[in-house]
């Protein structure tokens, strides 16, 4: 016979799990830097993009102050990444190539490339 207080008790104790992991995960909703460096050589981006510079289009880097003005928007380089520059050689990524969870740790990689000012 199922005992319901045991059912409670485990149901109590996988919440409050789940409820801790939740809190010790911020970083869920902004994306992880260091798998995000393992994303962008797994996707390829490296090899056009190596430490963040563009071996096609030295003005199209993925750093310095003009990008971070430029891209201050993580969504801006969603769209970029999504539908690239095919023409000026940027593919795109669609999400058979890079999940969500991919894209936004690499974009939280490449935020590491561009120090704060004042840094
Ligand atoms: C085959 C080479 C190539 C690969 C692979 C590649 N890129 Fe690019 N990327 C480019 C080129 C060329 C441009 C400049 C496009 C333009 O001038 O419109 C660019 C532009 C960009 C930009 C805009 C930079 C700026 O300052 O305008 C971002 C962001 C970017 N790429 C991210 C990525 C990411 C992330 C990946 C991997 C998922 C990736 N790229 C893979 C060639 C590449």
């Amino acid at each position: 016979m199922i005992r319901v207080d045991r059912v409670l008790a485990v149901a109590i104790i996988c919440g409050a799990t789940l409820a801790a992991g939740a809190l010790a995960a911020p970083r869920t909703a902004k994306g992880d830097p260091r798998a995000g460096e393992v994303a962008f050589k797994k996707a390829t981006c490296v090899v056009c993009h190596p430490g963040g510079e563009n071996r096609l289009n030295s003005r199209a880097r993925l750093k310095g102050p003009d990008f971070a003005r430029e891209f201050a928007d993580d969504a801006k380089i969603v769209e970029l990444v999504r539908k690239g520059s095919p023409r000026r050689g940027m593919p795109a990524f669609d999400r058979s190539k890079l999940s969500d969870r991919e894209l936004a740790d690499i974009i939280a990689y490449i935020r590491t490339l561009t120090p704060p000012p004042g840094r």
